[in-house]
């Protein structure tokens, strides 16, 4: 489908996507379910921008060269899940500068009310004994890495949809403050996964900065570790299988990892299991199927970094003859005398 949509400044244009992965740690089923899977997804007409957003895992400290090699293997595992760079730039956030000066420029359009109310930011900062400035000022950044390709679209997750709203706001405040410069971006969540569980806590989001090792599916696990953690994953007391996230955390969990791996929907596939053994079994074979081909490519990618840093090369190239000119806009609308 080629969606048409007209920018700011009159011209028409495919539909702009962009999205953002952090390298702060190994990605797991539910960045891959809720994120990932879906950048590849779009329709073969849109204009798709794809970064590894380095910039926002520093506001946590990160060991260098562990930051270093992750932001490599993300990559991999960006291309290995589908992405291909020839239709979509591929690139990492700080390689182009573009995104801190607007981030900056975002701050400015930010208010210290709407950061402070972001629930994000009170989840990372929360027992923290040093909370980074930048972790508060964080989702002015992510506005600017969207905004400076004018996306139409961006497929996250559900706990992004906060920062969407924001992104929103200012881009809305910014065009009425100083003309027309930026696309109001749509977010774009799945209908199913959009928020995959702890498979030990149900109740929790299956996340990269929280210590589970056994409630965490990796997008690299071997098939031995993925059937033993979807074997071991919390239930409840009872034995019915229904679909009901509330009173159900973990069999619905599991219904919606399901579905979300085979393409059905999870409340019709709960009266196909009468138990819930059949049910983990199932899913973790889905799983596997459904990660096995990325693995290899991914260990075929990592083969060669030297590939992965051109790919990302000429990806950030590609990323600044977009970036440079909506911050040239966006400077000169604000009043910053030209450089
Ligand atoms: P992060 O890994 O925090 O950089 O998140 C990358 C993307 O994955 C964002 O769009 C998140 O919304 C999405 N995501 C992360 N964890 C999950 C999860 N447990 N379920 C669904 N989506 C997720
Ligand atoms: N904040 C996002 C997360 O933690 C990552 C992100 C940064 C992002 N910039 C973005 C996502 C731009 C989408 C678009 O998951």
């Amino acid at each position: 489908m080629l969606t048409i949509w007209v920018h700011p400044l009159g011209l028409a244009a495919v539909t702009r996507v962009l999205s953002g992965i952090q390298p702060s740690g190994e990605l797991n089923l539910g960045t891959y379910l809720g994120a990932l899977r879906r950048f590849s997804q779009g329709s073969g007409d849109d204009d798709s921008y794809f970064c590894i957003v380095d910039l926002h895992a520093v506001t946590v400290p990160q060991e260098p060269a562990q930051l270093r090699a992750r932001t490599l293997s993300t990559a991999a595992l960006y291309l290995a899940s589908g992405l291909d760079p020839e239709t979509a730039t591929i690139f990492v956030q700080s390689h182009v500068p573009e995104h801190t000066e607007l981030g900056w420029l975002m701050e400015c359009t930010a208010s210290f009310g709407e950061l402070s109310r972001m629930t994000q930011f009170k989840e990372k900062s929360d027992g923290r004994e040093f909370v980074s400035a930048a972790l508060f000022t964080y989702p002015a950044l992510m506005a600017a890495d969207i905004l400076l390709y004018n996306a139409d679209r961006v497929p996250v997750g559900d706990d992004q949809k906060q920062h969407l709203e924001l992104a929103r706001d200012l881009a809305i405040r910014f065009n009425s403050r100083y003309g027309a410069v930026f696309t109001v971006p749509e977010p774009d969540i799945p209908r199913t996964a959009a928020r995959v569980m702890d498979l030990q806590e149900p109740t929790r989001k299956m996340s990269k900065s929280v210590e589970s090792p056994q409630g965490t599916v990796l997008m690299l696990d071997p098939p031995a570790d993925i059937e033993r953690k979807f074997k071991r994953a919390v239930t409840d007391a009872e034995s019915e299988v229904r679909f009901d996230p509330s009173a159900k955390p973990g069999v619905s969990n599991l219904l919606s990892i399901l579905g979300a791996a085979t393409g059905h929907d999870p409340a019709s596939l709960a009266g196909t299991y009468s138990q819930y053994g059949p049910l983990k079994a199932d899913t973790a074979a889905a799983v596997i199927a459904l990660l096995g081909p990325i693995q290899e490519r991914y260990a075929a990618l990592m083969a060669d970094p030297g590939h992965l840093t051109d790919i990302l090369a000429k990806g950030a190239s590609r990323a600044r003859e977009v970036a440079a000119p909506t911050l040239e806009r966006a400077r000169t609308a604000v009043g910053l005398l030209p450089r």
